[in-house]
């Protein structure tokens, strides 16, 4: 038996999101790890949830999918007591900036709404058993964004006073400041405005009820399955295709990048070892500035496919800047390193060459979600289960 399963006895577990770019590592993670555990997958499957992201286990015994709506509370109260849930890892979010800037009121609805209605049908559950909070956790899974931006007081970058073994080769900090735990909320697109209000409403649950809640603040993921809206697995597919690469304003804003399975073996950690009603930072020290990463992209890119390294670099077209676009993120994790010992795995070289050879080795799944097609894998699938 592991030495997880001793310290915290959870069994039945939701993960919310789990069709999505992180909840599927997560979901992946967990089904494999922990055989003994019943790992039931929430996700209305939106534009950005992908039932493809999980076909490796999607028979596994231990794996249930749901489709429903984290809004709906009765939904989610019955799910709860039909699998006696004790633990939920809350990822489900509409997870994309620019899409905030078109349609707050989506964002509000489902980080807050949707956000408060897993707490409530937890707490009505959780309150109904015998033995109440014991032994349960409510993990929700935030951002760095709801701290806000950080100044670019080193545009040239400097030796960062930090290094996690993900750092990049060059090591580089664009600033002096970095987001700690105690950081105070200063969130700026309706997407983190959300996020950080789903943040307030976890804790007032454990300061309020005392629900033994953790939120967890995370920065840029990379990796597969990623929904190619986001940055990387956008511009790979577009140098692939030889499309326009649309770079926001100068390209300067500086982004701390972290590979998803790192992300994921961080949450595994602080679900089972973390201290109820705290926070910690993921991420693995490693910024960089968009125009930087792009060159990496057109390069590594351009090298996989045989064409001169470089060729591409005309594909880059500088377009107007996102609204209240934020200039730095970065994360400092040293807590999580340091109480629960938390260490990526993979440096940032080795994480974005397999990244690119994933997204160029997968056209297929690239196809399918760009063609939309991925949304009829449920029906196929499912209509009669
Ligand atoms: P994603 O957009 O790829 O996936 C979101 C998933 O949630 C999808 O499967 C979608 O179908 C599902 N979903 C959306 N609305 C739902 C609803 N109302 N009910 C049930 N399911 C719903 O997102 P992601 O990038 O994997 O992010 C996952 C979580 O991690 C989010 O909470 C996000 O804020 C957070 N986060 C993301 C990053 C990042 O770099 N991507 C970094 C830090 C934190
Ligand atoms: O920091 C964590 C956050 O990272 C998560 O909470 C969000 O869910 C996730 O989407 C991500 O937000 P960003 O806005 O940083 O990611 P995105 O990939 O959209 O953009 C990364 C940077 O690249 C950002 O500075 C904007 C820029 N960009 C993005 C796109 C899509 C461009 O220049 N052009 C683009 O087409």
């Amino acid at each position: 038996m592991s030495h997880t399963k001793l310290v915290n006895n959870m069994k039945n577990i939701i993960i919310t999101g789990g069709a999505g770019f992180i909840g599927s590592h997560v979901v992946r993670l967990f089904v494999n790890k922990y055989p003994e555990y019943n790992i039931i997958n929430l996700d209305k499957l939106t534009y950005a949830g992908n039932l493809a992201n999980l076909k490796d286990i999607e028979d596994k015994e231990n794996y249930t999918f749901v489709k429903g709506d984290i809004c709906d509370f009765e939904m989610v109260l019955e799910l709860m007591k039909k699998h006696k849930v004790d633990g939920i890892i809350h990822l489900a979010a509409e997870s994309h900036v620019d899409r905030s800037i078109k349609d707050p009121f989506t964002f509000a609805r489902t980080n807050v709404m949707g956000t408060l209605s897993l707490l409530q049908a937890a707490k009505i559950y959780w309150e109904s058993l015998p033995e109440k909070y014991e032994g349960k956790r409510f993990y929700h899974i935030s951002t760095d964004e709801v701290y806000g931006a950080l100044e670019l007081t080193n545009p040239e970058g400097i030796e960062s006073p930090f290094t996690t073994k993900a750092s990049s080769a060059h090591h580089h900090a664009y600033g002096t400041e970095f987001f700690l735990e105690t950081t105070k909320y200063n969130p700026h697109s309706p997407y983190s405005a959300a996020k950080a209000s789903s943040d307030h409403f976890v804790r007032a649950f454990h300061d309020t009820y005392g629900m033994p809640t953790i939120v967890t603040n995370c920065s840029n993921n990379y990796g597969p399955y990623q929904f190619p809206e986001k940055l990387i697995p956008l511009f790979i597919n577009n140098i692939r295709h030889r499309k326009p690469l649309p770079v926001y304003g100068e390209g300067l804003n500086v982004r701390d990048w972290l590979y998803v399975e790192d992300h994921a073996r961080a949450i595994d950690l602080i679900f089972h070892k973390g201290k109820v009603a705290d926070t910690y930072n993921i991420g693995g020290f490693n910024e960089w500035k968009n125009i930087d990463i792009i060159h990496v992209l057109i390069n590594t890119v351009d090298r996989l496919l045989g064409r001169k390294e470089g060729e591409d670099l005309n594909l880059i077209t500088h377009v107007t800047d996102r609204m209240g676009h934020d200039m730095r993120y970065a994360i400092d994790s040293r807590k999580l390193q340091k109480e629960l010992g938390w260490e990526p795995s993979l440096q940032f070289e080795e994480g974005i060459e397999k990244t690119v050879r994933w997204y160029l080795d997968n056209q297929e799944w690239m196809d399918n979600v760009t063609s939309g097609d991925y949304q009829n894998y449920y029906e196929s699938m499912y209509k009669n289960r």
